[in-house]
């Protein structure tokens, strides 16, 4: 029951931001380009260099498509991790959503407003208050305290001094730099950097956080660090946040859904347990195949329908409890669990129907057609 209750609490955000309650999409992407390369406009025009390939295109034209008829929403409120390779177009992607680089083709809107025909102010306005960018290289001023630092983004703003500098530090005490705000960027660490980097986005109080591979730079244990940071951030807050990375283990972790890039296309766009549950093609499944599969797929996926008195025993899980979760529980009780969803029973999961999850057996398995064919379940109940 506990279980329950905290697996509903983990998936929800306490407070929504204030800036969460507007209707329709945050970000709204419509076949949107980017070309670089001589006459590059023509390139969406015509259908018939849709079906070239990044180094056919590059041979015939001289053009890259860094960005190739990309569309999708960003809810409100969410993660909305884009992840790809090296050179797959995540960093030309998120600039285009200010124009930092102009879009070859297609249609943008932020909070229902159309970018593309902003005029300079309005378009100045989006970047300074409106979406803050936190950068890989922390893109910090050297000569300034982390207070000023911070308070810069305030300053541009116009914002009287005694009030930008209280917001800082307000900010800095937010971000966990208590008592370092006197101090210089050069006297801070890596991680401490680009908390300053956090703090100094946060401070605008921006509708949209864009992150374009923030921590790539940090090494493994402060990088964890700064995630649960993000995580607790977002918890607390609710701000929508698109956030770019090349590591699969973080898009996983931070993501409440993922576009996976190639080639500067989006070739699958889902949770994170739809992705590694259902990759699109080889090119994803390949990708995910590393992926510790119980910490991602949950037990709606791993269910098969309750026989004679297992309705009655057991301990209660919700849908969305990861499979790694259930395992701990079954292995603790000894006995299955019911996976119950707002009083009414789905279903049950128990060592066969977990460890089926685990071996990869379950692979594009229907999560409504949740019983297991028998001699799977066997298979594996004898392992
Ligand atoms: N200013 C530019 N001129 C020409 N090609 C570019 C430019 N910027 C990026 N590209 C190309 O666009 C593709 C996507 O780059 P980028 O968006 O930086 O990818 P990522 O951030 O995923 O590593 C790459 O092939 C890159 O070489
Ligand atoms: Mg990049």
């Amino acid at each position: 029951m506990s279980e329950t209750a905290e697996a509903t609490a983990a998936g929800e955000h306490e407070n929504a931001h204030e800036h969460g309650d507007q209707a329709g999409p945050a970000i709204s992407v419509r076949n949107l380009w980017k070309v670089f390369g001589p006459k590059a406009d023509r390139i969406p025009r015509d259908a018939s260099y849709a079906e070239l390939s990044q180094s056919e295109l590059r041979e015939r034209t001289g053009c890259t498509a860094a960005v190739r008829d990309v569309s999708f929403d960003v809810h409100q409120g969410e993660v909305f991790v884009v992840m790809g390779l090296s050179g797959s177009g995540k960093s030309t992607l998120v600039r285009c959503l200010t124009r930092l680089i102009e879009p070859t083709a297609g249609s943008l809107e932020f909070n229902g407003e159309d970018v593309i025909g902003m005029g300079a102010d309005a378009l100045r306005e989006l970047r300074r208050h409106r979406a803050s960018m936190v950068f890989q290289n922390f893109g910090l001023l050297p000569h300034r305290t982390v207070v000023d630092n911070v308070a810069y983004g305030l300053e541009i703003q116009g914002m009287a001094k005694a009030e930008r500098r209280e917001r800082a530090a307000e900010m800095v005490a937010k971000v966990g730099l208590d008592g370092l705000g006197e101090r210089r960027p050069g006297q801070l660490s890596g991680g401490q950097q680009q908390r300053v980097g956090l703090a100094r986005a946060l401070a605008v109080d921006p509708e949209v956080l864009l992150f374009d591979e923030p921590f790539s730079a940090l090494d493994p244990l402060i990088r964890r660090d700064m995630q649960e940071e993000v995580i607790r951030l977002h918890r607390e807050e609710g701000r929508t946040m698109v956030f770019i990375t090349h590591d699969l283990s973080e898009a996983l972790r931070l993501g409440d859904r993922i576009a996976l890039m190639r080639d500067g296309e989006v070739v699958q766009l889902g949770t994170p347990e739809e992705i590694v549950a259902n990759p699109a093609d080889d090119y994803v499944r390949d990708f995910v195949r590393d992926v510790p599969r119980e910490q991602v797929i949950s037990v709606r996926r791993a269910m098969r329908p309750a026989e004679g008195a297992e309705a009655k025993t057991g301990t209660e899980v919700a849908p969305d409890t990861l499979v790694s979760t259930a395992i701990e529980t079954v292995a603790r009780t000894g006995e299955h669990c019911r996976v119950v969803e707002d009083g009414r029973l789905l279903g049950v999961v128990d060592h066969a129907s977990l460890l089926i999850v685990v071996a990869g057996l379950d692979k594009d398995a229907d999560p409504e057609d949740a019983a297991p064919e028998d001699g799977t379940e066997r298979e594996v109940a004898a392992v």
